[in-house]
C-alpha cells in the first residue's frame, strides 16, 4: 500500500518535533479524519533557516509532514511556497488514492506557518493565500 518512502518517514520522520522560538506557526486540519498538521518556520532574511513539524494523524501525514519539510529547508520562502502537495507526493513516490488529503495538509500547513510570518512582518508573497480551515480535496464531501 505504501512506498518504502513512505514507510522510511514514517518510521523516521526528519525535523519532528517543536522549534522552541519560531518565528512563524501554522496549523491545519482536516475536519474529517480529524488529524492536525502544525509546522513551525525559522525565517531569516526570507530563507527558511530551520522548519520542524509536530503531526497528529495518519501515517500518510506524519511521511508527507517529514518531506514537505526536508523540501523547504535552506529553501526562500517564496521557493517554498511553490510546493504543491503532489511534489511532496512525487518525493514520496506516490501515496494511495484516499491519502492525497493528506499531502494538502503538508502544502497548505507550509502556506498557513507562511502566512503567520508574513503578517507579523508585514509582507506579501506570490501565492500565498489565507489558511483555510478544513483541508479536504475538492470531492472529499462526495466519497
Ligand atoms: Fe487524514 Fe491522513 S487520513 S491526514
Amino acid at each position: 500500500m505504501y512506498s518504502d518512502k513512505v514507510m522510511d518517514h514514517f518510521d523516521h520522520p526528519r525535523n519532528a518535533g517543536i522549534l522552541e522560538d519560531a518565528d512563524a506557526v501554522g496549523t491545519v486540519g482536516n475536519a474529517k479524519c480529524g488529524d492536525i498538521m502544525r509546522i513551525y518556520l525559522n525565517i531569516e532574511d526570507d530563507i527558511i533557516e530551520d522548519v520542524s513539524f509536530k503531526t497528529f494523524g495518519c501515517g500518510a501525514a506524519v511521511a508527507t509532514s517529514s518531506m514537505a519539510t526536508e523540501l523547504i529547508k535552506g529553501k526562500s520562502v517564496e521557493e517554498a511556497l511553490t510546493i504543491t502537495n503532489s511534489a511532496v507526493m512525487e518525493a514520496l513516490d506516490g501515496l494511495p488514492p484516499n491519502k492525497v488529503h493528506c499531502s494538502l495538509l503538508a502544502e497548505e500547513a507550509i502556506n498557513a506557518a507562511i502566512y503567520d510570518y508574513a503578517e507579523k512582518h508585514d509582507k506579501t508573497y506570490p501565492g500565498l493565500h489565507e489558511p483555510v480551515e478544513d483541508i479536504h480535496e475538492e470531492d472529499d464531501d462526495d466519497e
